[in-house]
């Protein structure tokens, strides 16, 4: 039996690693902790709210009080980090909140860890989620972001996912804290908060308003689905090398007009409009500040060494977080009025 802690399980990412963990591991106690900022939406697990194996804590992981007593009183085998803020364009209008979750938080988190796991490491593992994001910037022309491409990051999220990535390791150096770091490329899927390029496009798209387009969309991201994210997620916390680095990439990389222009051919289709009518809502607007202009992942070695590797085509995978947007209409309208946030009082009785 183990028990794992997961940070940040009500947010995009988090939920699909909380669905697989809870589905495939019977035998696992998770618990799912998260302050539910307006990033955390539990209406992203009420398909897997009520299993037995499975547990919601609402709490902000830079209390350091209320952090410590839950290590204490919950004796954690794992835990699986996920909780930030994630999103750049906030992080240049606030990037103190980056700093007290993304750096703060994490450091609280390992002195936890550290505190709860002093008398015997053995079985133990703090799983640390990172982004590509902490490499820098790539020119079109060079070579891809490995496990070893020295840290140069840009913006206030990146910077303060970079420093936590080094706390993590100055854990296992100084005090052997069992750690493993994963730094992955961008995510696109189900549950993706509309704020992010590729739901807000769809959002946009599907009510007729503009898609704006920063700078001439020249920028290049290397998209992963989700669930594959979660299925190296998976791999890497049960089978990783301790005080190891993996790199995972969905070996994608797409132009943001490129990828625009290719969910708007998706979407006239999906939406029966005439083709073209869609990409009409492309809208070029002012560029973000400090924008990355390429990051591209070499994944060979989480390939090589723990047999992971990305299970679906790009195309399909659009087609897919189309559909289920769709789908999934009331998720969205919940979303975007912001009735989301009222779902853990009603679920909760709080
Ligand atoms: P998200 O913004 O969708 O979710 C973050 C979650 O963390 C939310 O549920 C939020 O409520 C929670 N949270 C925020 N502050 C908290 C706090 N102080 N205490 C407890 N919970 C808090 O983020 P995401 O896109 O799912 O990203 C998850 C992780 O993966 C992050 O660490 C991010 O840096 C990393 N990552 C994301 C991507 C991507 O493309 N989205 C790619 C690589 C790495
Ligand atoms: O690379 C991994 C990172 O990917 C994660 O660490 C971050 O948490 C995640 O948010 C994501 O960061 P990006 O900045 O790449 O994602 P975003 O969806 O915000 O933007 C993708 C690209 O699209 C980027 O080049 C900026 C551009 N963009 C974005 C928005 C929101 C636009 O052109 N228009 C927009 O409205």
């Amino acid at each position: 039996m183990k028990k794992i802690l997961i940070t940040g399980g009500a947010g995009f990412i988090g939920s699909h690693v909380v669905r697989l963990f809870v589905s495939k591991y019977a035998d696992y106690q998770i618990v799912n902790l998260d302050a539910l900022t307006y990033a955390g939406n539990l209406e992203n697990l009420t398909d897997i709210a009520d299993k037995p194996n499975y547990r919601f804590v609402k709490g902000d992981i830079t209390d350091e009080a209320f952090i410590n007593q839950l290590f204490e009183n919950e004796q954690f085998d794992g835990v699986i980090h996920l909780a930030a803020e994630s999103h750049v364009d906030r992080s240049i209008t606030d990037p103190m909140a980056f700093i007290r979750t993304n750096v703060f938080g994490t450091v609280n988190l390992l002195n936890a860890a550290k505190n709860a796991w002093k008398a015997a490491y053995e079985g133990k593992r703090f799983y640390h989620i990172s982004t590509d994001e902490v490499y820098g910037a790539l020119d079109f022309d060079a070579t891809l972001f490995t496990e070893t491409t020295k840290y140069d990051p840009h913006s206030p999220y990146s910077a303060s996912k970079a420093s936590s990535d080094h706390f993590v390791r100055a854990y296992h150096d100084t005090y052997g804290l069992p750690i493993v770091l994963s730094n992955c490329s961008n995510n696109y899927g189900a549950n993706h908060f509309p704020e992010k390029l590729i739901p807000l496009a769809i959002n946009n798209i599907k009510n007729n308003r503009p898609i704006p387009i920063y700078g001439k969309g020249e920028n290049i991201r290397d998209w992963l689905w989700v669930n594959d994210h979660a299925r190296a997620i998976d791999v890497i916390f049960h089978n990783g090398k301790n005080g190891d680095t993996y790199n995972i990439g969905g070996i994608n990389e797409w132009t943001n007009i490129d990828l625009i222009r290719k969910l708007c051919e998706i979407m006239d289709k999906k939406l029966g409009r005439e083709a073209g009518n869609s990409a009409k809502l492309i809208t070029f607007v002012t560029d973000r500040a400090g924008h990355d202009l390429r990051y591209a992942i070499d994944s060979s070695k989480l390939q090589r060494e723990l047999g992971w590797k990305p299970s679906l085509q790009f195309e399909e995978g659009l087609e897919k977080t189309v559909d289920w947007y769709l789908d999934n209409q009331a998720w969205l309208d919940n979303v975007t009025s912001g009735a989301y946030q009222k779902y853990y009082e009603k679920q909760y009785n709080r």
